[in-house]
C-alpha cells in the first residue's frame, strides 16, 4: 500500500529511521519488497532524475505497482529523490508519488528558500509532500560533483527560518556524510552535535540524512578480489546509522550499497560460471542477496518489525 511519507515519519520519529533505498529496474524493485517482507518494514521506494529517465519513468512507475499488487502486505512511500523544480513538478502532478525532494541546495539561502517555496506551494495543493536541503553534501550524483572542500554543513542557526519560509515537511541536513563509495576521505566524519542542534531547534521535526551508505567492507573486498578496483571504498558505519534515527532522523537514504551488492554479485558469478551468458540465474541470486541486504539494513535502521504498527497507525490516523 502507497502511504503518505509524512505518516511513516511520524510513527517512526524518535524510535527508528524509515529506509529510503533507491531503484532503477525490476531485479532491485523485487529484492526491495521482499527484503522489507522478510524483515516486516515500512520503508521509501526513492527514484532520482537519473533513474526515471534510465529506461522510462512510465515503466518504473508501472513496475512499482506492480509490486504493491505481488506484496499486498507492503507498506510503503514513494519519493522523488534529489528533484530539481522541473521533475518535482511533473512527479507532483502524475498523481503517484507520495513526497518529492527538491534540491536547491547548490543555490544561495535565499535562491534556495524561493525555489522550495514554489515546490511546496505546488506540492501542498495536490497533498504531496516536500523534502528540501540545507547545506551541501559532498561527493558525486550524476548531475552535480561536489567536492570536499565545497561541502558544507548545514547551519543550525537557518534551520527555524528555512522551514518556517518554506513550509517544507523534512530537511536534508548536511552533516558529514556524501554520496558515492568514498566517503570520509579527509578527515572528516559525521557531526551528530549538529544533528542534535537542529533537532532542538525544530522539535519533531523529520530530518533526512543522504549518503547513508555503509559500504561493507566485505562486500568492497569481494568486489576487488573478483577483478574490480575499488581501493580505499569506505561509508557510514552502522552504529552511526541507527543512533540517527534517535536523533530525529527519520529517513536514511542509501543507493550506492545496492550498486555494490549488483556489482559483487554479478563479478563473482561470470567468474565462476564463465560459460553462462543468462540473465535470469544471475537476476534470481541478485535478487536473494539484495534481499537479504535489504533486511540486515532495516535490522539496523529499527524499521524492522514495525510493519504491523505502523499499519495500525496509519489506519487510525486515516479515521
Ligand atoms: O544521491 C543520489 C543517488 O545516489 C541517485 O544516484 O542520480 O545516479 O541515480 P543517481
Ligand atoms: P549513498 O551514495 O551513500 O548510497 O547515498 C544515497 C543518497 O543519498 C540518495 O539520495
Ligand atoms: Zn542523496
Amino acid at each position: 500500500m502507497i502511504v503518505s511519507t509524512k505518516l511513516l515519519f511520524e510513527h517512526a520519529y524518535g524510535k527508528y529511521a524509515v529506509g529510503a533505498y533507491n531503484i532503477n529496474n525490476a531485479e532491485q524493485i523485487m529484492g526491495l519488497f521482499r527484503g522489507c517482507m522478510d524483515s516486516k518494514a515500512p520503508f521509501i521506494i526513492q527514484i532520482s532524475k537519473g533513474a526515471r529517465a534510465y529506461t522510462d519513468k512510465r515503466l518504473l512507475e508501472a513496475m512499482i505497482r506492480a509490486a504493491d499488487e505481488i506484496f499486498p502486505d507492503a507498506i510503503f512511500a514513494v519519493h522523488l529523490d534529489h528533484g530539481d523544480e522541473e521533475s518535482c513538478m511533473d512527479c507532483i502532478n502524475s498523481g503517484f508519488y507520495s513526497s518529492v525532494m527538491i534540491d536547491a541546495s547548490a543555490e544561495p539561502f535565499e535562491k534556495n528558500i524561493e525555489i522550495t517555496k514554489r515546490v511546496v506551494d505546488a506540492a501542498h495543493a495536490k497533498g504531496v509532500a516536500v523534502e528540501a536541503e540545507l547545506g551541501k553534501l559532498g561527493g558525486v550524483e550524476e548531475h552535480v560533483s561536489v567536492s570536499e572542500a565545497d561541502a558544507k554543513l548545514t547551519d543550525p542557526a537557518q534551520v527555524e527560518e528555512f522551514v518556517k519560509r518554506t513550509g517544507c515537511d523534512s530537511l536534508a541536513c548536511a552533516i558529514g556524510t556524501s554520496h558515492g563509495a568514498y566517503k570520509f576521505s579527509g578527515t572528516q566524519g559525521l557531526h551528530f552535535e549538529v544533528v542534535e542542534e537542529i533537532a532542538r531547534r525544530l522539535p519533531r521535526f523529520p530530518l533526512v540524512m543522504h549518503g547513508s551508505s555503509s559500504v561493507p567492507q566485505d562486500e568492497v573486498r569481494r568486489i576487488n578480489a573478483a577483478g574490480g578496483k575499488l581501493p580505499g571504498a569506505k561509508g557510514v558505519s552502522e552504529s552511526d546509522i541507527s543512533k540517527a534515527g534517535k536523533l530525529g532522523v527519520t529517513k536514511i537514504n542509501i543507493d550506492t550499497d545496492g550498486r555494490l551488492v549488483w556489482c559483487r554479485v554479478h563479478r563473482e558469478y561470470f567468474l565462476e560460471h564463465p560459460e553462462n551468458f543468462d540473465l535470469r540465474p544471475i537476476g534470481k541470486v541478485f535478487m536473494a542477496e539484495y534481499a537479504k541486504y535489504i533486511a540486515g539494513k532495516n535490522e539496523i535502521l529499527g524499521s524492522a518489525g514495525q510493519l504491523d504498527s505502523v499499519r495500525e497507525f496509519i489506519k487510525n490516523a486515516k479515521g
